[in-house]
Formats: C-alpha cells, structure tokens, sequence
C-alpha cells in the first residue's frame, strides 16, 4: 500500500469540476497503482491563515526555544506540514482563479513549506526533503489558456514542489472549459482513464 494525500482546492463542493476529475484520478490511484487515500480540503476544512506574529516567529524558532504562544499558533502548520511530509504521493485539485490559485491553496502552501520538515537550509541554499515523491496535479480553468505566459499556477506550483523536493509532477489539465464544459469534462475523464501510472 501506498500513501496519498488528495489536497482539493475549489471552494465550490457540488458542483466543482476540479473535484469531479479529482474522484476520476483517485478512484484509478486506489484500483490500479494501490494507494489508500487520505484527504485535505483547504476550505472547508477550515485551515487558519498563517495569522499572526508568534506563528511566523515559530518558523524561525527551534521548538526547544518557542514561547507558549508561538507552540500555539504553530499548531495547525505543525500537523499539516508532518502529514503532507509523510505521504508517499500527492493529487491535487487546482481551479485557476485570477490567473493563480486560489487564496485556500496558497495559505495552505504557506503552512506546509516548514524548514525542517519540507526544505532545509544548506550553505548552498534550500533543499526539499521530499525526495522520490510523485505528485498529480489537475487543474481546470474558465477560459484562460494553460501554458500562456498568463498561466500563473502551472509555473507556481511547478516552482513551489521543486523547492520542496517533488520533481516528479504529472499535470492533468483541463482548460478554458466554459467553451464547451460537457464535452472538455468527457474528454478531461477519457484522458485520466488512459494515463499509464507508475
Ligand atoms: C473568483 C474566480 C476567479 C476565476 N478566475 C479565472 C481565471 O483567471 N481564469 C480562468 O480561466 N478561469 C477563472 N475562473 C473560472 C474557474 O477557473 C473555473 O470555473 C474552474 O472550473 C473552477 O474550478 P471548480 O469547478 O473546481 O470550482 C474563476 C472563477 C472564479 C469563481
């Protein structure tokens, strides 16, 4: 058995396209590559924003030297950061807003990249400690382009699993769907049926 840890992102729950592709490529995960599922979904689960000074301060703080407050406010960043840290691999599910991801994702980015847990610090500069990990990620967009130099999330999130180690990233992306929603959505499912996994 392996590990993955399903990240969705749309504050729409319904009626979401990303989480409807999200159930295609998790369903083949668990039926063909093994996987057992376990999941985050940065709205509804109610992730707190990065907050306040003693949060950030506990970044930079071993935890032997926090004070109360800062053990605290860390908490969630602490829990979230050792989960994603131990799965084996990832599916996200990322609609496009405004040209980047949703705000959900990124606070919830900002609460995963811990040093010590996710990167380090070496004199050559950082390095991900998640090595040999695989990531699925699927994004869906309204009507702007993937791979335009308006695409800010494939670049973003490219940049952002590289930093913490994850080069191994298959992007399923299912664009501009307002065009012709229920035939792109078909087309969108066929592809991830057809993906030979790993
Ligand atoms: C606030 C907001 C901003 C959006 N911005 C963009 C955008 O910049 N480009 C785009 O192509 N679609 C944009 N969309 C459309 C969504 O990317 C599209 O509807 C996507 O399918 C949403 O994912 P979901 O169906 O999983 O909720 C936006 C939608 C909302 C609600």
């Amino acid at each position: 058995m392996r590990t993955l840890l399903r990240i969705d992102s749309s504050p729409r729950k319904n009626s979401s396209i990303s989480r409807q592709l999200g159930d295609v490529l998790q369903e083949k995960l668990e039926n063909e590559a093994n996987y057992i599922t376990s999941n985050r979904d940065v709205y509804y689960d109610e992730l707190i924003s990065l907050g306040n000074e003693d949060s950030v301060a506990a970044y930079f703080t071993p935890e032997d030297q926090q004070t109360e407050a800062q053990k605290e406010a860390v908490q969630t960043s602490n829990i979230l950061a050792k989960e994603f840290a131990s799965a084996d691999s990832y599916l996200f599910t990322v609609p496009m807003y405004n040209f980047g991801i949703t705000a959900g994702l990124k606070t919830y980015i900002d609460l995963i990249a811990r040093a010590g847990i996710s990167f380090k610090y070496t004199e050559k500069g950082p390095e991900g400690l998640l090595k040999g990990k695989k990531a699925y990620v699927i994004i869906t967009t309204g009507g702007t382009k993937l791979g335009t130099p308006v695409d800010h999330v494939t670049g973003y999130l490219t940049t952002f699993l590289n930093f913490i180690g994850i080069i191994d990233i298959e992007f399923i992306k299912s664009d501009q769907i307002m065009s012709d929603t229920e035939k792109i959505l078909k087309d969108a499912k066929t592809g991830i049926n057809e993906l030979i996994l790993n």
